[in-house]
Order: structure tokens, then C-alpha cells, then sequence
């Protein structure tokens, strides 16, 4: 049976972990419903994981939509989530409303996902769900925002009146669920408690209802990357780094192709 929103509600009330993942491509999709991720966010961290950039700002809204497609294919029984990346939301709720769209028409997501909690955020919300779109929430450290915060700063004790007002504010406007990034641990403990809808962090501590990674730094894909968050599950650069050069190495000393690796003539057969 498919994953839907309403697996994760149940979860929450079960007092059960909800594990999430980002993924951008078919293949990795489809071993992280292998692995039963409870949800896939196609994330606008695709912008730094697949394509390099300093941040996520440069996200492209064609392209998350065409990687949301890949992504969808791949995980056919999860909910995926498409990631609303900078600009793509921000104009007017119509805007908004026609971007969310896309992310379910086009890329074959289930639900969609916006930062930040203010009252424009809020309306957009609204605007998204009124047109049958679910919509997921983040609030905390929002990476779309830094050019205003002055970078990526952890969400502390002094700014808990902000940072609930967001989050109750975007349960209030109806999303299934919220995104807390870069919190204080107790803090983010603190509102998940409170909250109805399931609470996912990143950067937020122990006590959430479940926890989100970037696949690529999970997987040790991501270089010199690694914030006190992250834990590496595997270091996969080297063991690509050593196929790649064992592969170099055999096409240079004519090792590769061997005999089993070519086509005879028939007659030779
Ligand atoms: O884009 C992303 O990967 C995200 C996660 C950090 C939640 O928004």
C-alpha cells in the first residue's frame, strides 16, 4: 500500500519514528523505498548536492520539477514531496498555487513543501491546500532566507516566541506535517510536544517526531561537509573514487575489456 500523509499522522500517534530522506534521481528513489523511508523530499538542496551551487538559492523550478518526475517513478508506494524552490512562491498566492501544481501534474509528487511561517508563507499555504495540494511546513533555520538572516544560524531559546508563532500559525493554515531545521534540541523538543502535526527535524535534536537527511551527505557524497547534525553512514566517495581509478588503470594496462566482456563472430562462438 502506498505511503501517504496520513501514514505519517498515524506514526506520530503511535508515538512511532518517521524516517525521511531527500532523493533527486530514479535510482535512489527507488533504494530508499526499498529501505522504507516513510518520505522522499525531492529538496532545492539538490541545487548544492547535484549541482554544486554555493546555496540553495539558484534551485530551478523546471528542473526540480523534472528530477521530481525521476524521483516519483522511482518511488512509486512513497509519499514524495516536492521542495517549492526560491521564487517560486513568493510573487502572490497565485503564483504559488500554479507552481504546486506543476509539482504534482508534471513530476508526479503527492504533496508539496514551502519555508518559512510568516504571514505571506501562511497565505500561500492556504492558497495551496484550498486547491487540493497537501502542503508540508519549515520553519527554523531557513536556507532560503540567509541573504536576510546573514547565514545559516541555529534557531536558539531567545527567538522560541517567533518560532512557534510560525509553526502554530502553518498548523492553523492546515499543513500535515512541519520541517524544523537547525534548532536548539529542547527547544524543538518543546514544540514537537505541542505540535498535532508530525514534527521532522534537521539540525533539531533527539525528540522530534522523526528526522530528514540530505541523502548525498548521508552517504558521505559531500566532501569536506560535515556539520555536528550529520551523521555519515557510508563514505562512498572513496569506494567510487577507487572503482574510478581502477577502472582508468585497467583501460590505460589493456586489463579491461577481457575476454569476457567481448562479442565474438559468430564463428568464432
Ligand atoms: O532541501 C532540503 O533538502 C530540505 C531539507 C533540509 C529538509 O529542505
Amino acid at each position: 500500500m502506498k505511503k501517504d500523509i496520513n501514514s505519517l499522522r498515524l506514526k506520530k500517534s503511535r508515538g512511532e519514528k518517521i524516517v525521511s530522506l531527500t532523493a533527486y534521481d530514479f535510482m535512489t528513489a527507488r533504494l530508499e523505498e526499498e529501505a522504507g523511508v516513510d518520505f522522499i523530499l525531492v529538496g532545492d538542496s539538490m541545487a548544492m548536492a547535484v549541482f554544486g551551487e554555493e546555496t540553495t538559492l539558484t534551485a530551478d523550478l523546471d528542473i526540480m520539477i523534472a528530477h521530481t518526475k525521476a524521483v516519483s517513478r522511482g518511488a512509486s508506494n512513497t509519499l514524495v514531496i516536492g521542495d517549492m524552490p526560491f521564487g517560486s512562491y513568493e510573487c502572490s498566492d497565485s503564483q504559488a498555487v500554479g507552481n504546486a501544481v506543476r509539482f504534482l501534474s508534471e513530476g508526479g509528487a503527492d504533496a508539496v513543501k514551502l519555508e518559512g511561517g510568516n504571514s505571506r508563507s501562511v497565505s500561500r499555504v492556504k492558497a495551496i491546500i484550498d486547491s487540493g495540494i497537501p502542503v508540508m511546513g519549515h520553519v527554523g533555520l531557513l536556507p532560503q532566507s540567509i541573504r536576510k538572516t546573514g547565514g545559516y544560524k541555529v534557531v536558539y531559546r531567545d527567538r522560541r516566541d517567533e518560532l512557534f508563532e510560525e509553526a502554530f500559525a502553518l498548523q492553523e493554515a492546515g499543513v500535515f506535517s512541519i520541517v524544523l531545521e537547525g534548532i536548539e534540541e529542547k527547544l524543538a523538543g518543546e514544540l514537537t510536544e505541542k505540535l498535532s502535526v508530525p514534527a521532522i527535524g534537521i539540525g533539531a535534536g533527539r525528540y522530534t517526531d522523526g528526522q530528514i537527511l540530505v541523502v548525498n551527505d548521508m552517504l558521505g557524497l559531500s566532501g569536506e561537509f560535515k556539520p555536528r547534525f550529520l551523521k555519515r553512514y557510508a563514505q562512498l566517495d572513496s569506494i567510487i573514487l577507487e572503482a574510478l581509478r581502477t577502472f582508468s588503470q585497467e583501460v590505460k594496462n589493456g586489463e579491461f575489456p577481457s575476454e569476457s566482456n567481448v562479442y565474438h563472430s559468430r564463428e568464432e562462438k
